[in-house]
């Protein structure tokens, strides 16, 4: 049976119905009840303050020092179009088989693909331009406007790169970043349908830059220009221009030109050859994620098993990659490969978690286990010594060559993605198999299974105990917050811990409005709370192409944390959210308790399959409108007090902190606030909601504050 996306639209586990249940464990339900669409409407006499406890000297758990992470995958051009510096799109010109999407020709040249000039068996096909019409007045060349567009800032180097090589023609070339400027006159830039398109004269005094390749050999070589910018203003309405005004013909024998990989390089963070973006870089670095789950997803798995994120042809020369399509319907030059992923983690301080290709592909391809999954097996384990093997190894002295002879961190392999997809029945084999590999070879490696307790017994490994299961969750914001004490009852003793690997409050596109940030603060408040069994957790999807939001265009999923264009990045609320408590926390859980939190009446969905209504519709829950948690640091004695009120009014609480001497009058307070749900950031108005931190008064071990409508606060209390 095919598997389509629609498959993967979430819904919760029946875990997230229990709410009344897990909610009435720690919560005292008031006499009145404020509707959901009304919350802050008081519907009975004035509501009790609600009182929430500290319990200071009660430790519950460890903050899991690993907590708070990032899962990541090609989706909504989250590399190519995104992270990845790269500026050309389909530079390798495989994107598509026939025609050579995304570039247009300059001055009505000739181009096309053609397969009898290949640069090598990776990059099997090659842009051909013929030359022939070209002169002073009108150059012949290719272009591209990259995706979305191509930034360029002042005063700033950009390193352009191409394989060329000629027959009866031999240069020059002339590299350029020009302007585009519908106002500007145009140059005749053609399309490949034959239209005009704008652009610039050679030698126009508008914005751009060039530099000459003089000489092209007959054979395949590669060309490097650098390319600096003078003082104009930032903009993305830019291409990159590869011309001649010299047709090369002789006789009756046309100039032709071939190129391959033709790229354009920006500064990168850190300055790494083939690195990321720098200010999509920042965004992760002030969340300060402990790990990276990569590099899926269902890019790891492909929509078939010769589409799965095949490692060891990511890796090496960028011109020896083929590139793969991906099952989020575009193509990957791979040019974001394994050794990026680990360069990536390295840059932010972070660990890789990887996740292997366990034998199954979305489109319900799969390898039984036995002999014909050992190869795959065999791929991971030598993944596994790629990453972290001494250079004495096969694959580690492949790494080193690769530029890394330091081994990386690994603790965490995951055996592939979403395997209650899998309806072969064959996943307790395939991670058996994959367990017995790698425990017997690297013991120390911690092993997750895609199954996590949230599904049924009978989905889940058997055979094997994994050390993790990966759950996912993407909710509205009422199913988030209703299972937001989910994990306070969740068995203390099962030896399998919980790494919620995928999850999102899906409120808002293309990125998550302030409704989003609350139900993910509420959430987050369960897990922090209950890191002695979620030790890992790594919101999903992490980016998007905020371009072109139509059909076909850069985003493929909405509700996504970090989004972009061209040239400017942003944060979402939830973005914001993240940041708050990944950068706030102790190192110990306390106990907390409350009383006389208001709730709000919530119906879930009525239960189907297959489009089918199964049983009567589920009776309405009382979900809290406050959410909370409370951790210290052990060496400071900070407690960070963590408070989400999801209500349209401010709500006054009563908060008494117990098993202190004292707690100071003056703290901090980081709140995240909104006038509305639906308020959010854009990559027009890229800040409209951030935390916003201040000094507070008023604080010790007894004391009452009203924390704003729809917001998220976190007091820093100091105490003794
Ligand atoms: O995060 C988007 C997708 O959701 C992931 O690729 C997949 O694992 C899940 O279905």
């Amino acid at each position: 049976m095919q598997h389509t996306q629609s498959f993967r639209n979430h819904f919760s586990t029946l875990a997230g119905l229990l709410l009344a249940v897990l909610g009435a464990a720690t919560t005292r339900l008031p006499a009145q009840t404020l509707d959901a669409d009304t919350a802050g409407a008081v519907t009975n006499a004035p509501p009790a303050i609600p009182v929430l406890q500290v319990k200071a000297d009660q430790v519950t758990a460890q903050v899991s020092p690993m907590l708070y992470g990032l899962m990541t995958e090609e989706i909504n051009f989250s590399y190519e179009g995104g992270l990845y510096g790269e500026l050309v799109r389909n530079r390798t010109f495989k994107a598509n088989a026939t025609n050579a999407v995304y570039w247009e020709t300059v001055g009505g040249a000739a181009i096309s693909l053609d397969t009898n000039q290949p640069l090598n068996s990776a990059l099997n096909v090659s842009l051909k331009l013929d030359t022939s019409g070209a002169s002073k007045d009108s150059p012949a060349g290719i272009a591209n406007g990259g995706y979305w567009g191509i930034a360029i800032r002042p005063n700033t180097t950009y390193h352009a790169s191409f394989y060329a090589k000629g027959e009866h023609f031999d240069g020059p070339l002339t590299i350029s970043l020009l302007h585009v400027d519908t106002n500007h006159p145009a140059l005749t830039y053609h399309t490949n349908d034959g239209s005009v398109t704008k652009g610039l004269e050679a030698g126009s005094t508008m914005p751009g830059v060039s530099a000459t390749v003089p000489k092209i050999s007959g054979e395949w070589r590669k060309y490097e220009v650098t390319l600096t910018t003078g003082d104009v203003q930032p903009s993305k309405d830019n291409q990159l221009v590869i011309s001649t005004t010299k047709p090369g013909t002789f006789f009756n024998h046309h100039g032709t030109v071939w190129f391959q990989q033709v790229s354009l390089f920006p500064p990168t963070y850190n300055n790494r050859p083939n690195g990321n973006r720098p200010d999509i870089m920042q965004l992760l670095a002030d969340m300060q994620p402990k790990f990276l789950r990569l590099p899926g997803g269902n890019y790891l798995e492909g929509d078939y098993i010769n589409e799965r994120f095949d490692w060891k042809k990511t890796i090496g020369d960028i011109s020896q990659r083929p590139g793969h399509r991906s099952p989020w319907n575009y193509w990957s030059t791979d040019g974001f490969g394994l050794m990026e992923y680990l360069n990536w983690c390295e840059d932010l301080h972070m660990e890789p978690l990887l996740a292997v290709f366990a034998g199954y592909a979305l489109r319900h391809d799969y390898v039984k286990p036995g002999p014909d999954l050992q190869p795959y097996v065999q791929d991971a384990l030598d993944e596994i010594e790629y990453i972290t093997g001494d250079t004495n190894t096969t694959w580690g002295a492949a790494r080193a060559r690769d530029g890394h002879p330091a081994p990386f961190p690994l603790h965490y392999v995951e055996v592939g993605n979403e395997d209650w997809f899998d309806r072969s029945g064959t996943y307790d084999g395939r991670f058996a198999q994959f367990y017995d590999a790698i425990k017997a070879k690297y013991p120390q490696l911690q092993i997750i299974s895609t199954i996590g307790n949230d599904r049924p017994a009978s989905e889940r490994v058997q055979s094997r105990t994994p050390d993790l299961g990966d759950e996912h969750y993407y909710l509205t914001q009422e199913r988030m917050e209703a299972q937001s004490h989910m994990y306070d009852t969740r068995s203390r003793t099962n030896q399998t811990k919980i790494f919620v690997g995928e999850w999102a409050t899906r409120v808002g596109r293309p990125t998550p409005n302030m409704a989003g940030a609350l139900g993910d603060a509420a959430w987050m408040c369960n897990m922090e709370r209950n890191s002695d069994i979620v030790l890992l957790e790594s919101y999903a999807p992490l980016f998007v192409n905020v371009s072109d939001l139509g059909r076909g265009g850069s985003m493929q999923w909405p509700s996504d944390l970090i989004g972009y264009d061209a040239l400017t990045s942003y944060g979402s609320p939830s973005y914001y959210a993240q940041v708050m408590f990944s950068t706030h926390h102790g190192d110990n859980v306390l106990a907390t308790d409350s009383q006389d939190v208001p709730t709000y009446s919530y119906q879930p969905p009525q239960r189907t399959r297959n489009g089918v209504p199964q049983g009567g519709p589920p009776a309405p829950q009382q979900v809290p409108s406050v959410f909370y948690d409370a951790t210290r640091d052990s060496q400071s004695g900070t407690i960070y007090l963590k408070v989400v009120n999801r209500q349209s009014a401010a709500q006054p609480v009563h908060v008494q902190i117990s098993g202190v001497s004292a707690v100071e009058a003056q703290g901090t307070a980081t709140v995240l606030k909104a006038d509305k749900p639906d308020d959010t950031n854009s990559i027009d108005e890229p800040k409209n909601i951030v935390p916003v931190t201040e000094t507070v008064d008023g604080l010790g071990t007894d004391f009452t504050r009203e924390f704003p409508a729809y917001s998220i606060t976190i007091l820093e209390l100091k105490a003794k």
